[in-house]
């Protein structure tokens, strides 16, 4: 029996990072969802480095982290993209994620356990035309885990991502029928995924079961990625 382990999930009130806090809690561990919208455990900013410090701080021992708050960012030709747009995107999906991994990474390398779990996306890998720059923050979290878990592989803390294809949450409700079909006829299986799926494999990627990956990025996309 494994003791009771403590997560932060950020964007823990919306879609997966919200599905993973209610997986983790069925599966006994303590959750503090952090997030910016309403109802949150926490409500803290990610893109602010002392906010994120000082919330971390009062968590107190941090066994896991999801890293799930995330913006889609421009949706429209590279060219027509801002300068601010860009900054905007970056700061969230990339610095913010930035923030809370390194907050807790002292702790648990201090303490010899530890996972993490990011959400990149199918869009770092494949790159989504229309989406320069949320695909190209993907692309960074996904340098940033094969990065870090090479550099804490012999620690006992585990650093993964994931690359999920479409799935079913608020994020991609905006999107209008004929985008939503176009990114489901990209996907052998013919549907979306659900946040209920993605969470299995996240439950999977923090226990004590995940004992031999660190710095890998896995696919759960309905069959679309092809590496
Ligand atoms: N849904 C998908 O199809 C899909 C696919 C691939 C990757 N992802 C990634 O998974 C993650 C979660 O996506 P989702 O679909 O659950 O989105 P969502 O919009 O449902 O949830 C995102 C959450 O992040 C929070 N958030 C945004 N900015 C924040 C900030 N500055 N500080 C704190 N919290 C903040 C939001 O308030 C929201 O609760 C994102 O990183 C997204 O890029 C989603």
């Amino acid at each position: 029996m494994s003791p009771t382990r403590r997560a932060i999930v950020t964007g823990g009130t919306s879609g997966l990072g919200e599905a993973c806090a209610v997986r983790l809690r069925a599966d006994g561990a303590e959750v503090v969802t952090f997030d910016v919208s309403p109802g949150a455990d926490v409500t803290v900013d990610v893109r602010d480095p002392a906010a994120v410090d000082a919330a971390v701080a009062r968590v107190g021992t941090v066994d896991i982290l999801i890293n799930s708050a995330g913006i889609v960012g421009p949706n429209k030709p590279f060219a027509d993209t801002t300068p601010e747009e860009w900054r905007t995107t970056f700061d969230v999906n990339v610095f913010g994620l930035v923030h809370v991994t390194r907050a807790v990474v002292p702790g648990m390398v201090e303490r010899g356990w530890g996972r993490i779990v990011s959400m990149a996306s199918m869009a770092g890998k494949d790159g989504n035309p229309n989406l320069s720059a949320y695909s190209a923050s993907k692309a960074a979290v996904i340098g940033l885990t094969k990065s870090l878990g090479k550099e804490l592989a012999k620690t006992g803390v585990l650093v993964n991502a994931i690359a999920p294809a479409v799935i079913a949450t608020p994020m991609n409700a905006t999107n209008t029928p004929e985008v939503l079909a176009h990114l489901t006829s990209l996907i052998p299986m013919g549907r979306v995924g659900l946040p209920e799926e993605v969470a299995a494999l996240v439950a999977w990627l923090v226990s004590d079961e995940l004992s031999f990956s660190t710095g890998a990025v896995y696919d759960i996309s309905g069959g679309r990625a092809t590496y």
